[in-house]
């Protein structure tokens, strides 16, 4: 594991940004697992903006998503698909049909679980994985827990999860209590794994998780014994 600060989120947002362009340019049909939340918003940014200067070519790309909250459909803009959409895709020349994103609205929560483990499968498994962290030290939607869960689950958002993400919902009460999220397995299963963090708020998150023990209570202190995997991070 690597561990690289920056002096802004500008400046982090920015590097980011050319470990993925270089993964696209390298192979241009790379399966590429995205995150949501306010940490890679820069970095989408700066890929759209590559992308209409005609740098970067999406075409061929397939992405998987991270999550999804239980219960949300496509069209709700709290979704990570609508986020996803919004954010970047509709910003770049990707052909949706090679979008992915876990279902939420699935009536079976566990064969939509397994349906997207296949998924990944098929894809040939995820070249680089773009993560944040939340927190508690969830990586994707995988809370604290006594164990690491392996593949895609339903799991229930801790109180620490609810609270960070109300913000995006009109009340806390508003904060959907469950989410699909792929598993540790999928994650650690990444080729590449770039995690970015930024602002004061995570500073001790990412020390305890980075630094500290290996354990399920800190989901993403296992990328600790990741081969490849960087750890950006910006206090700015
Ligand atoms: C989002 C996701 C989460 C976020 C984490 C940090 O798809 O999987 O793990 O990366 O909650 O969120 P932000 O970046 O908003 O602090």
């Amino acid at each position: 594991m690597e561990f690289i600060s920056f002096k802004s989120y500008e400046e982090l947002s920015a590097a980011a940004a050319d470990i993925i362009s270089k993964q696209i340019v390298e192979n241009p049909s790379s399966v590429l697992g995205l995150a949501t939340g306010s940490s890679p918003l820069g970095i989408y940014a700066e890929l759209a903006k590559r992308c209409a200067r005609g740098e970067l070519d999406f075409s061929l790309i397939r992405t998987v998503n991270l999550d999804e909250y239980a219960g949300l459909s496509a069209d709700c803009e709290q979704s990570y698909r609508f986020f996803m959409n919004k954010n970047l895709f509709e910003k770049i020349n990707i052909k949706l049909s090679n979008t992915h994103v876990p279902d939420g609205t699935a009536k079976d929560a566990q064969a939509e679980c397994s349906r997207y483990d296949e998924l990944v499968k098929k894809l040939g498994g995820i070249d680089l994985q773009l993560l944040g962290i939340g927190p508690d030290g969830h990586i994707g939607f995988n809370e604290p827990d006594s164990r690491f869960i392996k593949e895609t689950h339903l799991t229930e958002l801790s109180p620490s999860t609810t609270e960070a993400n109300a913000r995006f919902f009109k009340s806390k009460e508003e904060v959907p209590k469950k989410a699909l999220t792929l598993g540790m397995g999928g994650i650690f299963g990444a080729k590449k794994i770039v995690l970015v963090a930024n602002g004061p708020s995570k500073k001790e998150i990412v020390n305890k998780a980075f630094f500290g023990p290996i354990t399920p209570k800190v989901p993403a202190s296992l990328l600790q014994l990741h081969p490849d995997t960087v750890v950006m991070y910006s206090e700015v």
